[in-house]
């Protein structure tokens, strides 16, 4: 029981675990999500400018991994990107100021793609307002290939815990030409027990934490057949599920042991924080956030290609009655009056982690 529950601490949370050392080398071959994971061995793989930079832009961070986006391509040059709205998260996003986020991210990681390939777009955003596309795009001959877009295939969110070391003033440097880095130690220890108090705050409110359960994906065929939500999978992770140890309903019931084992190892995690980082803005428009989704990627692609894990710790930005307290808290740490912090995340020297699921691209067309 101590071993299993050990490994399970080890495991949980940490996305996709690709080989972990069961010492059951045939097993622990076949558990890789072959089929989720394929988007990433697939991107640059297409002809047309347009499929192969969005064949790129796929692998953005978005909430939940939920992948809302959805692409049409028009005439021979221009392409248009809307968001699918039944990939909503009405709990604890209500607004969709985190979605639109995830679209910043997403628009970000086009645009350089497509400059990687000599193409510059010309960007119309929410040109019909906010129920019409996100964006309406035309590819034009141009574009200088940006040198972040060396990192887009290692970029990943890590939920693991860091090292207790503090970041190179360089690493710093780098990651704080695109958002504020918070690591003084009195500021981050502030940020551990708020992020935490935010986690728990979720994690105990029916709804919002059920939002997550729903999406959460047990074991290689479900991560396969949805690769979206949360993965929970990898060698050890797919025998406990196998054996009836992780399911849905432990995962649901905050009166079980492995609710309360998750929380242990969320926190065990959370706490080995050295640093964070955010993304403030001045306003909160539609275009003030997909700004900031466009700043925090490049954010995430600048401290990958310093050697620094990074996930976003979101909790307490989200914008529902339960949280209002933490939220005024942390906008009270991090933001002046009337500013948003849009995004907030764990910034540090991690182990390594896996690549997330994503739908394949054809999936995601719209037919013109
Ligand atoms: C706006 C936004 C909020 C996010 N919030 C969280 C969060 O609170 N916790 C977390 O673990 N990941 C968070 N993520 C990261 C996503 O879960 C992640 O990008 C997604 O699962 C895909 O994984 P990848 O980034 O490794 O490709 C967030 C991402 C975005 C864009």
């Amino acid at each position: 029981m101590m071993a299993s529950r050990r490994k399970f601490i080890a495991l949980m949370g940490g996305g996709i675990v690709l080989a972990a050392g069961a010492g059951a080398g045939g097993f622990v071959a076949t558990r890789t999500p072959k089929g989720a994971l394929a988007p990433w061995g697939a991107a640059g793989g297409h002809a047309e400018p347009r499929m192969r930079a969005l064949s790129y832009a796929i692998l953005a961070p978005n909430p939940h991994n939920r992948q809302p986006w959805v692409a049409e391509l028009t005439d021979a040059d221009g392409l248009t990107i809307w968001r699918d709205k039944a990939r909503n998260l009405p709990q604890t996003d209500p607004f969709d100021r985190q979605l639109t986020i995830g679209m910043g991210c997403f628009l970000e990681l086009l645009r350089m793609a497509a400059a990687q390939d000599g193409h510059m777009l010309d960007m119309d955003l929410f040109p019909g307002g906010e129920d019409g596309p996100v964006a309406q795009i035309v590819f034009k001959p141009g574009g200088a290939p940006d040198p972040l877009f060396a990192h887009v295939m290692d970029r990943r969110t890590n939920r693991k815990g860091y090292e207790d070391r503090p970041l190179g003033s360089v690493a710093a440097d780098e990651v704080g030409r695109f958002g504020s880095l918070i690591s003084d130690p009195e500021d981050v220890a502030a940020l551990r027990a708020l992020t935490w108090d935010a986690m728990a705050v979720e994690m105990r409110t029916k709804r919002t934490h059920m939002e997550s359960v729903d999406l959460m994906r047990f074991g290689k065929a479900e991560i396969n057949a949805n690769p979206d939500g949360i993965s929970i999978g990898g060698p050890l992770l797919d025998t406990l599920i196998l054996t009836g140890m992780v399911t849905r309903a432990g995962q649901a019931d905050p009166e079980s042991a492995e609710y309360a084992q998750t929380l242990d190892m969320l926190k065990t995690a959370m706490d080995a924080t050295p640093a964070y980082a955010a993304i403030v803005t001045a306003g909160n428009t539609r275009g003030d956030q997909i700004a900031a989704g466009r700043d925090w990627l490049r954010l995430h692609l600048a401290a990958t290609g310093q050697g620094l894990a990074m996930q976003p710790v979101s909790q307490a930005l989200q914008e529902y009655p339960e949280m209002a307290e933490l939220y005024a808290k942390v906008h009270g740490m991090l933001a002046k009056p009337g500013e948003t912090v849009q995004m907030l995340g764990r910034i540090g020297y991690g182990p390594k982690v896996g690549p997330a699921p994503r739908w394949p691209l054809e999936t995601r067309m719209r037919d013109a």
